[in-house]
């Protein structure tokens, strides 16, 4: 408790999975939370947290929209301390089916949405002399994977994208950094909610052997906005269960003994 008291954090893409488990972990820890999304069940979200939280509907794409909704923040708080930039979305084509219409559609939201959100807010906390904006790459962001050319795209321009602006707002006491989740139990990539149990019977080709809970990436996004990370600058903090750490030789020793061939295995947001 307390560790991001009297701080004010907009989270971007808040109405469900990591971008809501992020707000209700941020009041949790005494922030002031404004939660954004397209969805109009970011009002019920930010409800259930409590006075600490309220809603806007927002496309991140929409420029406009940010600089309505970062005045009303100031206009109504003062400051904002903390930046998240966590709404996305996912799409799974190869190069040769993916349209070049769909491409710029999820660097659109991925990748313009985070630059807008950069752009519009760090002028404040510039001015402050102080704020952390933390965005939402993920392990796609690190290294390829087949299928997600136009997600992979998008999140390794978020992170390359974090890189310059913590260069570029670090000597103002703004605090840039990346987080990089791997097979996070969300709609995104579990859309027909299937139970844990289910899931996890083909995780057990990567370290942890299970997906990973929103709460789990959600305790990241805490770390980097709070300054307990003061130091951190331009980091990038994997949470992905050790998904990209490296890969097991199947039938050797220190591969997992009930470890699944590779046709069984599955795709990661
Ligand atoms: N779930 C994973 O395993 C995983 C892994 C790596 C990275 N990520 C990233 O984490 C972030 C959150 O994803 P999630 O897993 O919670 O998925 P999710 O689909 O549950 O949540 C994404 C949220 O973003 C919102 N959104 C989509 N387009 C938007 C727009 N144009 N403007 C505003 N809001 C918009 C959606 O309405 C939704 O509430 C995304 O950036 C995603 O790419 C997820």
């Amino acid at each position: 408790m307390g560790r991001l008291a009297d701080k004010v954090a907009i989270v971007t893409g808040a109405a469900r999975g990591m971008g809501a488990a992020i707000a209700r972990r941020f009041a949790e820890e005494g922030a002031t939370v404004i939660l954004t999304d397209i969805l109009p069940e970011v009002a019920a979200t930010a409800a259930a947290i409590g006075t600490a939280a309220t809603a806007h509907r927002h496309d991140v794409t929409d420029e406009a929209r940010w600089q309505e909704i970062v005045a009303e923040v100031i206009a109504r708080h003062g400051r904002i301390d903390v930046l998240i930039n966590n709404a996305g979305i996912l799409m799974f084509k190869d190069i040769r089916e993916t349209s070049v219409a769909e491409l710029r559609r999820i660097l659109d939201v991925n990748t313009v949405g985070t630059f807008i959100g950069m752009r519009t807010v760090a002028p404040h906390m510039i001015a402050q002399g102080r704020g952390s904006i933390v965005n939402n790459s993920s392990c796609e962001g690190i290294s390829g994977a087949n299928s997600l050319v136009a997600y992979t795209s998008s999140k390794f321009a978020v992170r390359g994208m974090t890189k310059v602006a913590a260069l570029e707002f670090g000597p103002y006491g703004v605090r840039v950094n990346s987080v990089h989740p791997g097979n996070i139990d969300t709609a995104m990539v579990n859309p027909h909610g299937s139970p844990k149990e289910v899931l996890n019977q083909v995780m057990g080709w990567y370290p942890a052997q299970r997906v990973g809970d929103a709460v789990e990436a959600a305790n990241c996004f805490v770390f980097l906005a709070s300054d307990e990370s003061s130091f951190c600058m331009g980091t990038e903090l994997i949470v992905d269960g050790g998904l990209i750490a490296g890969h097991y030789y199947y039938g050797l020793p220190g591969a997992p003994a009930d470890i699944l061939p590779p046709s069984r295995k599955t795709s990661t947001a």
